[in-house]
């Protein structure tokens, strides 16, 4: 049987756990390992999750290096709705990373060069409820690279309740694109809460197509969706996809 994805449901606390340990253990086993990261409200208990263990184990990160899936355009990388600003506070302040080893894409070949030199051990990711990764929005070729985009009607009213006002949104990004991230070696993609349930089905059980960026997923050889129950409620588990072949389904907790 061959299996294009692993869907493990639990709660959230169960997953925020387990995704964690496994960056521990890369981190462990791997002293050099490239971890890409992704911001937004879904990795915010993973990040907690790495801290707390860095206080108590004092895990390594010194030679550590990280790149995020994607940054605001025309926002000062210090501002406090910045993608830089939410890893520091989140991630990168409470561990022993170096800075200058923690990299966002830009206006800048670098991130190209950098993803060309530095492959990619472990990609944590988050879905828009409009199926995008990073800020590849419907309609996104899979071919494509790192870039600048426009985002989306939907992914700027999702987002914009995080800036004091909607207008103060930028409207572009810069992104990885579906190319960069299938290039990594392994992926984690983590969904909760009712809001999400239905572009996951979708996502799992629907065509493969630019239309819903994550589906492309299904394309990669190790792919684990973790989803909280909320997430998971739509998927109908008698489908063939799970009895018979493309998609191992494990419940966590
Ligand atoms: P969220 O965003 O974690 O805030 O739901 C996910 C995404 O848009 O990729």
């Amino acid at each position: 049987m061959t299996i294009d994805m692993r869907v493990m449901i639990g709660t959230k606390t169960i997953i925020d756990d387990q995704v964690s340990k496994i960056i521990i253990n890369l981190v462990n086993t791997n002293p050099k390992a490239v971890l890409g990261l992704a911001t937004g409200s879904t990795p915010a208990g993973v990040y907690a999750a790495l801290v707390n263990d860095h206080i108590t184990h004092r895990t390594d990160y010194h030679l550590i290096k990280t790149i995020n899936l994607d940054e605001y355009a025309n926002l000062d990388t210090d501002h406090p709705n910045s993608y830089r600003t939410y890893m520091n506070n989140h991630l990168f302040d409470h561990i022993n990373i170096r800075l200058e080893h923690t990299h966002f894409p830009d206006s800048t070949p670098f991130v190209a060069s950098f993803l060309e030199q530095h492959p990619v051990n472990l990609q944590l990711l988050g879905i828009g409820n409009n199926g995008h990764i990073g800020f590849n929005e419907p309609g996104t070729p899979f071919e494509s690279s790192v870039r600048l985009v426009s985002l989306s009607d939907d992914t700027l009213s999702q987002n914009a309740r995080y800036f004091e006002t909607p207008d103060q949104m930028p409207k572009k990004a810069y992104t990885l694109g579906i190319s960069d991230i299938l290039k990594v070696h392994q992926i984690i993609l983590i969904a909760t809460g009712p809001h999400k349930a239905r572009i996951i089905k979708q996502m799992i059980e629907g065509p493969i197509t630019p239309q819903l960026p994550a589906s492309v997923l299904r394309r990669h050889p190790d792919v684990t969706v973790y989803l909280d129950h909320d997430a998971a409620a739509l998927l109908d588990q008698s489908l063939d996809i799970y009895t018979k072949g493309g998609v191992a389904l494990d419940i966590i907790a």
